[in-house]
C-alpha cells in the first residue's frame, strides 16, 4: 500500500501528541486521511524519550482501515533531536511519512534524507524510497524566501505545510480572524508546491476547536484555504477532521459538472470540436483537464464516479 501513498489524498492531517497514551489510543478509533504522531511541540522536553517509545509502539501496530496514512512529526534538525527521533521511528516498516518542522533551507531536508539513507542502509532505502514521503513545515521568513531550493532538496518531498503560529512568532505578527497577514506566505507556499509538482499543500491549524463556534470558524478557514489552492489542512482535535475532509473534497455539484464535461467532451472530440459549449459556457482543453482532475480527486474521496458516468452518459455538447 505504501507506494500508493504518493500523490494520494491527504485532506486532514491530525496531530496526535506522542507523549499521551490516551491520545494515541483514541487515534485508533478515528477516521482520517492522515494521523501524525507528534514528537515536536506538543511534547515537553523531558517527555521526548518516552514519546519516541510510545510512538514507535503505536506505529508497530497495523493501521486500522479507517486511517489512510500514519505519519510522525519529528523534532526539527536544529533542535538536535531529529537524529534520535529518526533512529527510532525508521525502524518501523509501517512508517510512510515524516513531517519535518522548521525547514528553513534545503540543507534541513538533505540532512533528513541522508539520515534516512544511512539508517535504512542502501538496499532497504532503495526498496522504501518510493513509499516514504516527507512533508515540510514552512514556518519562518527564511523558509519562505528559500522555497524553491527547499522544494528541490529531496525526491522524498511530497508536500508543504504552512504553520501559522511559529511564522507569526518569527515575523512578530499577530494572527487575526481574517488571516490576511498570512496571505503572502500561504499563496507563496501553494504556488511553489505547484511549480515543483508537490501534491500536498496543507493549510494552517484552526486553533478554535470547541462547539458550534469552533466549527463555524474552522469551516470558514477551510473554504478560505481551498480558495487559495490548498488541498488539505492540519487539525489538532478529532472534531475538526470531518469538516476538513468534507470541505477539501470536491462538492457534489462540482463532480456532476466534471462528469458532464468529460462525457460531452468525448462526443465533441469525435466531431472534431476542441472548443464547445456546456450550459452556455465555453469549454476547451484546460477546462476539460480541470474536470478530469476533479473526477480523480472525487474518486479518491469515495464518490461513485461510475454511477455518475452512467447517469450522464447521454450528455451532449451544445
Ligand atoms: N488526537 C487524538 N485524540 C484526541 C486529540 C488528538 N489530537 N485531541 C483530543 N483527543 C481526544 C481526547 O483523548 C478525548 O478522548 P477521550 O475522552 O476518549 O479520552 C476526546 O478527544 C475529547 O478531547 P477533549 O477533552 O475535547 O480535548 P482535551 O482537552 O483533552 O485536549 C487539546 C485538547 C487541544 C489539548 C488536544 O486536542 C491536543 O493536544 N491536540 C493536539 C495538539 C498538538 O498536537 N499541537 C501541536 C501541533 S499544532
Ligand atoms: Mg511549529
Amino acid at each position: 500500500m505504501a507506494a500508493s501513498l504518493r500523490n494520494t489524498l491527504r485532506r486532514a492531517l491530525l496531530y496526535v501528541p506522542g507523549s499521551s497514551q490516551r491520545f494515541l489510543d483514541k487515534s485508533w478509533l478515528l477516521t482520517a486521511d492522515c494521523v501524525a504522531y507528534d514528537l515536536e511541540d506538543s511534547v515537553t522536553p523531558h517527555k521526548k524519550a518516552e514519546a519516541r517509545r510510545l510512538v514507535r509502539q503505536a506505529l508497530d501496530q497495523p493501521a486500522p482501515p479507517t486511517i489512510r496514512e500514519r505519519a510522525v512529526r519529528i523534532n526539527s534538525v536544529d533542535s538536535g533531536l531529529a537524529l534520535a527521533d529518526l533512529s527510532e521511528v525508521l525502524q518501523s516498516p509501517n512508517l510512510t511519512t515524516l513531517v519535518v518542522p522548521k525547514v528553513h533551507s534545503a540543507s534541513d531536508l538533505t540532512f533528513i534524507t541522508d539520515v534516512i539513507a544511512h539508517t535504512l542502509g542502501s538496499d532497504t532505502f532503495a526498496q522504501r524510497k518510493d513509499s516514504l514521503s516527507i512533508l515540510a513545515l514552512v514556518e519562518s521568513a527564511r523558509s519562505l524566501t528559500n522555497l524553491n531550493e527547499i522544494c528541490r532538496a529531496t525526491p522524498l518531498l511530497q508536500g508543504l505545510i504552512f504553520a501559522a503560529e511559529d511564522f507569526a512568532l518569527d515575523l512578530s505578527l499577530t494572527r487575526t480572524p481574517s488571516l490576511t497577514e498570512f496571505l503572502f506566505a500561504r499563496s507563496a507556499i501553494v504556488t511553489a508546491a505547484r511549480a515543483h509538482g508537490l501534491p500536498s499543500t496543507m493549510d494552517l491549524v484552526c486553533t478554535a476547536y470547541r462547539g458550534a463556534e469552533g466549527l463555524r470558524i474552522l469551516e470558514e478557514e477551510c473554504r478560505g484555504g481551498k480558495t487559495l489552492g490548498f488541498n488539505g489542512k492540519q487539525c489538532i482535535h478529532p472534531t475538526q477532521v470531518e469538516t476538513v475532509q468534507r470541505v477539501f473534497a470536491p462538492e457534489v455539484e462540482e463532480v456532476e459538472w466534471a462528469v458532464r464535461v468529460v462525457v460531452a467532451d468525448g462526443k465533441a472530440g469525435s466531431q472534431g470540436r476542441g472548443a464547445w459549449t456546456l450550459d452556455g459556457k465555453m469549454i476547451d482543453a484546460p477546462v476539460v483537464e480541470k474536470a478530469r482532475a476533479i473526477m480523480r480527486r472525487a474518486e479518491l474521496c469515495g464518490v461513485d464516479i461510475t454511477g455518475l458516468q452512467e447517469k450522464w452518459k447521454d450528455q451532449e455538447p451544445e
